[in-house]
């Protein structure tokens, strides 16, 4: 990865804070952003040398060209995306609202669009064969009870990952996606109330439940995901594009 530089968003907390660190780790240059900009330049401080940090707002075009361009201006231009950025809240389906549904679109399957079509004219503008990793989930797999709208937005992110992954092919630029399971973050912890709240069971045995869903036996980590980014990212997975690869500890096996 010593040649790369890779922009990831959403990277001030969770998956995308190991991301960066897992590129990092590896010799690339790190681009860290998100909307949370002070949470942004931390994790970027974390790191010390080859890291930088800029508020990127993934639902505002005008926001992703700025931060592709000031990267690049700093750094050169960017050669990897992590689309990461993502949101959710967890209600029955009956009672969505026209807002839960907009603010789970607009974040995670807007916000990957945007931000690969920027990425994409970036790579074609510089001829980089570069490669994009985008953050789904086991719910763009399977239906998530009480997160209807979210894993709608999820199963949006595949289809837009093998479309354009398909269309960008023969520029060498390979779009793949990463699919997680429970995964241990500031985004399960805020699930975990919402759904003992569902069910009328406590945040601790939600947690459990999901450990005894998952065949490895134990919560996910953030870091378990991101050394699949990496990979798939990588000159290893050369000959792969247009995949949706589950990250569950076997939650999910198809
Ligand atoms: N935690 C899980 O169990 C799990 C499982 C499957 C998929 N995922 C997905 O993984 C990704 C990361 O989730 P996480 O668990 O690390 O969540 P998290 O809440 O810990 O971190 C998400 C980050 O995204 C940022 N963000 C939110 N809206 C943004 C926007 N509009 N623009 C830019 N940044 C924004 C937040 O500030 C935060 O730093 C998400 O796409 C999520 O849907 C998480």
């Amino acid at each position: 990865m010593n040649d790369q530089i890779v922009l990831i968003t959403g990277a001030a907390n969770g998956i995308g804070r190991a991301s960066a660190h897992a590129f990092h780790g590896k010799g690339a240059q790190v681009v860290v952003t998100d909307m949370d900009e002070e949470g942004a330049r931390a994790v970027a401080r974390e790191m010390g040398e080859r890291a930088l940090a800029y508020r990127l707002d993934v639902t505002d075009r005008r926001s992703i060209e700025a931060a592709f361009a000031a990267a690049e201006a700093a750094m050169g231009p960017v050669s990897i995306l992590h689309a990461n950025a993502g949101v959710s809240n967890l209600k029955r389906a009956v009672d969505l609202d026209e807002e839960d549904w907009d603010f789970n679109f607009n974040v995670n399957a807007k916000g990957v669009f945007l931000t690969n079509q920027t990425a994409v004219r970036h790579f074609q503008k510089h001829k980089i064969a570069g490669a994009i990793v985008n953050t789904a989930s086991l719910a763009a797999k399977v239906g998530a009870p009480f997160l209807a709208h979210y894993s709608a937005s999820k199963f949006a992110v595949l289809g837009w990952t093998q479309a354009l992954a398909r269309e960008v092919a023969p520029q060498g630029i390979r779009v793949n996606a990463v699919c997680p399971g429970f995964v241990q973050t500031a985004m399960q912890d805020r699930e975990l109330i919402w759904e003992a709240e569902l069910t009328g069971s406590t945040p601790e045995a939600v947690r459990q439940s999901y450990i005894d869903q998952t065949p490895l036996g134990r919560l996910e980590t953030p870091e378990d995901v991101a050394d699949v980014v990496v990979f798939l990212a990588s000159d290893a997975a050369r000959f792969m594009t247009g995949q949706g690869v589950n990250v569950t500890g076997g939650v999910y096996m198809t």
